[in-house]
């Protein structure tokens, strides 16, 4: 069997690498006699690269091969990834992918047609990169019925989070660095301002709650305004700001909460000491409890690995179907922004005995710096709308930012 790879950028490139290293243990484990990389489709060239013999520009060459069984997506983006995605399923190919957007946005659709045409579609590496958590969600923790799936999905923020809180870096020079190691682009919008999270957790509810969830059906908040501040309170209080994308089971399972926000974490919390350009989620079953899954959410080599065990699974299983048991939601699965129930962190310029008598149960922060004119409080459990109804007659909020109960 042959394999082709669509996108020879940094994890296309990654996936040629790993094929070809461990070439005789992947033969070996895909249970094939050859399992060799025939093609690359880019539309650039790559003069000097040991695999630019391989380098092709028309789609259709893949297409037409009938030795090519996997195919490999890495090329990003929604479009010509759907189509091409698409016509390699109908072609009777499987087609394994690293790319969250279009999963996210078109997961259900490209399953059902692999089923119509007898092939895998698979995409462990779209969530956490090289971190096995679609496959262990979908087969390990089966038995489980899924309270809640949570993390710290993207590496970009998370770097820059850990360098505001551990070196009291300013935002923006936290992104400045992050943009001269690499890890965020020239424009850093998908990932400061939770698109990237957003995608990640979308995929995960799917597989958890085997509804299919819009990226646009929530709410969805990034780490721009962050400040200082902000971590010298999670630090008072005894914790960590992190982005924290999150769904939740509601109402007996017949609805979920999904949210992508910076959050307050205990400083006790598994995902407290995850740091740096690094990926965890932690997954709450009703039999096992809390499980945490912890690695390199990013990068060529371990993103890479993530995809080539999909294609080993493929060629594998070609006579079998992966089942993900994931269909549409019905109207008012998600629910509204003002059902969201969590605890808060606020600050705001009224005092304290206002505060008071608006949340009795407040429990304030103070830390040395702190600025002046204002207090920091934590609520209890509250809905968010009555939050927002209390913190709008109370007046001069300067900011809100969830608190995790993990
Ligand atoms: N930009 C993402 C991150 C990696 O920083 O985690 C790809 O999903």
């Amino acid at each position: 069997m042959n394999v082709a790879i669509m996108g020879y950028g940094t994890v296309g490139s990654g996936v040629a690498e790993v094929l070809k290293k461990n070439h005789e243990h992947i033969v070996k484990k895909s249970l094939q006699e050859s399992l060799d990389l025939k093609y690359i489709l880019d539309l650039r060239d790559f003069p000097g690269d040991p695999n630019e013999k391989l380098v092709i520009k028309d789609f259709n060459t893949i297409l037409n091969d009938e030795t090519v069984g996997v195919v490999v997506e890495t090329m990003g983006g929604l479009r010509p990834a759907f189509e091409f995605v698409s016509a390699c399923l109908k072609a009777g190919k499987s087609v394994v992918t690293s790319n969250k957007e279009l999963v996210a946005a078109k997961g259900l659709e490209l399953l059902a047609l692999a089923e119509e045409n007898n092939v895998n579609f698979l995409f462990e590496a779209s969530v956490g990169g090289g971190i096995p958590i679609i496959r262990p969600i979908i087969q390990c923790l089966s038995a489980n019925e899924i309270e809640e799936v949570a993390g710290i999905l993207n590496g970009t923020t998370n770097y820059i989070l850990t360098k505001m809180f551990m070196q009291g870096t300013a935002y923006e020079d936290a992104l400045a660095d992050a943009q001269r190691l690499g890890y965020a682009e020239r424009d850093p919008s998908a990932d400061v301002d939770g698109i990237d999270a957003c995608r990640k957790i979308c995929i995960l509810a799917d597989l958890c709650f085997g509804r299919e969830v819009k990226p646009d059906s929530f709410r969805v908040e990034g780490i721009r305004n962050i400040t200082s501040a902000d971590v010298g309170y999670a630090r008072a209080w005894g914790g960590v700001i992190k982005l924290i994308a999150s769904a939740k089971s509601e109402n007996g399972g017949s609805n979920i909460s999904l949210r992508v926000s910076p959050a307050f974490i205990s400083g006790d919390s598994q995902l407290a000491c995850v740091n740096d350009v690094f990926n965890a989620i932690l997954v709450r079953g009703n039999a096992l409890g809390d499980v945490v899954f912890y690695g390199r959410g990013a990068g060529k080599l371990p993103t890479a690995s993530a995809v080539v065990a999909d294609v080993i699974d493929c060629a594998r299983h070609s006579e079998r179907r992966k089942p993900f048991g994931w269909s549409d939601a019905p109207d008012g699965f998600v629910l509204g922004e003002g059902e969201f129930t969590s605890r808060f962190f606020v600050r705001t310029q009224s005092v304290k005995e206002s505060v008071l008598s608006a949340f009795a149960d407040a429990e304030f922060i103070t830390f040395d710096g702190a600025p002046a004119d204002e207090t920091a409080f934590v609520t209890g459990m509250i809905k968010k709308q009555e939050l927002d109804e209390k913190l709008a007659a109370l007046g001069g909020v300067k900011s809100v930012i969830r608190v995790t109960d993990y």
